[in-house]
């Protein structure tokens, strides 16, 4: 006997009352999102590789390591998606969506791939509900995608999350301040890991985000980007703010948040999760001004965010989830009345009805068992030949009647006796 085949590692399948929760979740994400605007998108689960390089960033560590990268036969290097955002503003700028009354609004819910260690919260292939705000540069845009945000973790039992805020200005002055923290990190490059040392030439920014103690104490001392940003991106993010304090949304601002991607421009956030453990970040975003522009397009700025499923089904109590209606059971006494019991089953599903039809040919006592089981409000026991049985479970009221008689009883919900 061979070895049973299991899934890949970091994958997982959606089952039973997962998937339920898992659904609750996306009615949530589509009420609130189509109620402020927002319009479903679908992209490829790949796309050329040049989209994620050029936007997500050679130096990041998605690029770098975490891409399922490969070339189809045609000799074009694709990758699949791990992310959402370059792939809707690829879609944008395709469809030629800047002719449309601005901003666009899109929202998703896909899965997207990245090669990590898997751990609790984080997989290889995971589901994102993701919102981008495209063709709009205002502050209220920001404000408006975190409140919306706020709401869509609030109605799926989020309770205990913690907004943190900060803003990355202007490519100008993320690069001069880039030297200044590469001054900073030589001067201090004895005080922090291997990892951060080995790195923080290219990417320095990425030292905010080591989890060692040696390296946090060192960057509580060095500069900050926020301590840095011009005349309009401070003016920016102060608008930013006091919009959410205008609807008393709280927040920290928190000068050390690093983003693992580097399309941002301005406003970044993250809702963190103390039920999370290490992967705490429960959905995150920010604004990307200059996104559309690296992918071929006009200068267009976007803002947007991203909230993990399996995270936010992790860190959520109770979702409210309605059980499946079964409105009828329909038992099969004996092989030859599978026929007549079928053609019920169909009949009932296409008068309105929820029905489950016994698909194991069990005795028939374990038929009622199961029916009981389902929650189901009336089974029909079929034999080959009228009259069928109908019995109310609630009532535990049995009639007699003709097979044609028994989707109108229901219909009518009359008693049975
Ligand atoms: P991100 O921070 O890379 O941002 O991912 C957003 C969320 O996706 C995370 O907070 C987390 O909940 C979930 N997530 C990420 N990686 C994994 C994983 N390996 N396993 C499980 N969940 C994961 C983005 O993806 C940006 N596209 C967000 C955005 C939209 N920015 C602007 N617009």
């Amino acid at each position: 006997l061979s070895a049973a085949i299991q899934a890949p590692r970091g994958t997982l399948d959606v089952l039973g009352e997962d998937a339920a929760r898992r659904e609750a979740v996306e009615a949530h994400a589509r009420r609130i999102l189509s109620a402020a605007g927002y319009h479903r998108i679908e992209t490829p689960a790949f796309e050329s590789t040049e989209l994620f390089s050029r936007t997500v960033g050679e130096t990041s560590d998605i690029v770098q390591k975490e891409m399922y990268t490969f070339t189809d036969a045609g000799g074009r290097s694709l990758t699949l998606r791990p992310e959402g955002t370059a792939p809707t503003c690829r879609a944008y700028l395709e469809h030629g969506m800047h002719k449309l009354p601005q901003p666009v609004k899109l929202w998703y819910v896909s899965t997207f791939f990245r090669a990590e260690a898997p751990q609790k919260g984080r997989y290889r292939q995971f589901w994102q509900v993701g919102a981008e705000c495209i063709g709009s540069g205002q502050p209220e845009v920001d404000a408006e995608l975190i409140v919306v945000l706020a709401e869509l973790l609030q109605a799926v039992g989020i309770r205990d999350t913690e907004l943190h805020l900060s803003s990355l200005g202007t490519p100008e002055t993320r690069a001069e301040y880039r030297e200044e923290l590469i001054a900073f990190l030589r001067a201090h490059a004895d005080e922090v890991s291997d990892e951060v040392r080995a790195r923080f030439e290219q990417n320095p920014l990425r030292a905010f985000d080591a989890k060692d103690s040696a390296t946090i104490q060192t960057m509580q001392h060095a500069p900050k980007l926020i301590e840095r940003l011009t005349g309009e991106d401070a003016e920016h993010f102060a608008s930013v703010q006091g919009l959410l304090d205008e609807v008393g949304l709280a927040y920290t601002v928190d000068p050390t948040l690093v983003r693992g991607l580097d399309y941002y421009t301005r406003t970044v956030f993250e809702f963190k999760s103390q039920a999370l453990g290490a992967q705490s970040t429960v959905g995150a975003g920010g604004r990307y001004d200059g996104l559309i522009a690296q992918i071929g397009g006009p200068d267009t700025p976007g803002c947007g965010w991203a909230s993990g499923v399996e995270r936010m089904l992790l860190s959520s109590g109770e979702i409210p989830v309605a059980a499946p209606v079964v409105d009828l059971y329909v038992a099969v006494a004996g092989d030859r009345a599978v026929p007549r019991a079928f053609r019920l089953a169909c009949d009932a599903r296409r008068a309105g009805l929820g029905v489950q039809l016994e698909l194991s040919r069990r005795a028939l006592r374990r038929q009622l068992t199961q029916a009981d089981r389902l929650g189901a409000r009336y089974v029909a026991i079929v034999g080959d030949s009228d009259p069928a049985a109908l019995r109310e479970m609630a009532s535990g009221e049995q009639a007699e009647l003709e097979l044609a008689g028994v989707i109108p009883t229901i219909l009518r919900g009359s008693r049975l006796t």
